[in-house]
């Protein structure tokens, strides 16, 4: 009984007992209505409680259902080798509320947007989560019951990120992993190790970023800004998306920006301009690196969206908001001065109040629409 109150399930019939004269059906698809014999007539509302009710589940194990010459259904018993026109499911029936979909704002948590989601069967991969909104997103993964792993270059601030969720509750099941997006070797040692687990993998956030570094080579060779935001996002996506197509359904978050909408890609002639997502130093200005790369986020995201949604992995791509205060500004003074005059306008992390869009908004390029679909 306590599974079945847990399910919403208890609400039987014993107190909204029947006047006499009706008697409760239901139609084959589930629907509950109400017929008087009396009257010779039938209505959706119970006759005293005036509530809807709808069938909450299919029919028992060994039941079908079938219809008789005259265009009635009823049902049979398989098992025990009996029909009735009772319709099994009534037993358990719950009432038809409506359901108002969720509304959303800047003022939302996180956690509020998982509010009711159960995802202790989910496997979830953070880059970045020591800090900012990955650890907030790895936290109220955890706190709803997921195995977060938190994917980051520094695992002492790592274990620091890990220790402060489980002290928040002791259960959570919340783990680091070393990964730096800055070389291809450790993507590849992270995916190895990863895969070697066996584990599956439901939700992979490429959250990690830099913002205003100054230009400097990754030990690959490539413009630092340009690889750790969204190069070594791909490559992992890459090494992982056998394990994403044996765990769907299963989803990839690409945390873009709003800044993407300050850059090209293109030379003057409109044609895709390679050269530009890593140039050498006199050509290269941090916060335009930053820019492109939260481009190639969306173009990328989009396009895996499209190769890998037939196999049940979905990809998206988000702006999590205006500046807000976290450590990404900490590269340039000018940044940090902006932030902070912001900070008192923006979503906050201290007060933990902003809304990680895990129905996540699809963010088109090309066509530089903004369309929002929560899938939760
Ligand atoms: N804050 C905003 O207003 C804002 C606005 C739009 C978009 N975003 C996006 O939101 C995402 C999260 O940023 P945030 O604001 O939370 O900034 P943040 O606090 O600075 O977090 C960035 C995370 O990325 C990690 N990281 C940096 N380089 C890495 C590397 N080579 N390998 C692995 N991890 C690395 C950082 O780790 P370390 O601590 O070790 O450096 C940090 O944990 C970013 O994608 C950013 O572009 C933020």
């Amino acid at each position: 009984m306590t599974a079945l109150k847990y399910a919403g399930m208890d609400d039987t019939d014993s107190e909204d007992e029947l006047p006499p004269g009706w008697e409760e059906r239901s139609t084959k698809d589930g629907w509950v209505y109400y017929a008087n014999h009396e009257e010779m007539k039938t209505q959706w509302e119970h006759p005293k409680t005036g509530k809807k009710k709808r069938c909450a589940g299919a029919l028992p194990y060994g039941w079908e259902q079938e219809t008789d010459d005259k265009g009635q259904i009823f049902y049979s018993d398989h098992i025990n080798k009996r029909t009735t026109y009772f319709d099994p499911r009534q037993a358990f029936t719950i009432e038809d509320m409506q359901v108002k979909p969720k509304r959303y704002d800047g003022n939302t948590t996180a956690l509020e947007v998982l509010h009711d989601c159960d995802l202790s069967d989910k496997v979830v991969v953070i880059t970045g989560a020591n800090s900012g909104i990955g650890f907030e997103t790895a936290r109220s993964f955890a706190l709803h019951g997921a195995h977060v792993i938190i994917a980051c270059r520094n695992q002492s601030r790592a274990m620091k990120a890990v220790s402060l969720i489980t002290e928040e509750w002791r259960k959570a099941r919340v783990e680091a992993m070393t990964l730096d997006l800055a070389s291809l070797r450790s993507v590849r040692e992270f995916a190895e190790i990863f895969k070697a687990r066996k584990l599956p993998l439901h939700i992979l956030v490429c959250n990690a970023a830099v913002c205003t570094q100054p230009w400097n080579l990754t030990e690959d060779g490539l413009e630092t800004t340009f690889q750790i935001c969204h190069l070594g996002h791909f490559y992992l996506v890459e090494l992982l998306q056998d394990v994403l197509r044996h765990s769907a359904p299963a989803r990839v978050v690409v945390v873009s920006s709003e800044s993407h909408r300050f850059t090209d890609l293109v030379d003057s002639c409109g044609k895709v301009e390679l050269k530009l997502l890593s140039p050498p130093q006199k050509e290269y200005w941090s916060m335009l690196a930053y820019n492109r790369a939260k481009l190639c986020n969306i173009l990328f995201s989009n396009e895996l969206h499209r190769r890998m949604s037939p196999h049940g992995v979905t990809c998206n791509a988000l702006h999590p908001g205006n500046m807000m205060y976290t450590s990404i500004h900490r590269s340039w003074w000018l940044m940090t001065l902006l932030f902070t005059f912001a900070r008192p306008f923006t979503k906050s992390m201290v007060r933990r109040v902003f809304v990680v869009v895990f129905g996540f908004s699809n963010l088109s390029a090309i066509h530089l629409t903004n369309h929002l679909q929560i899938t939760f």
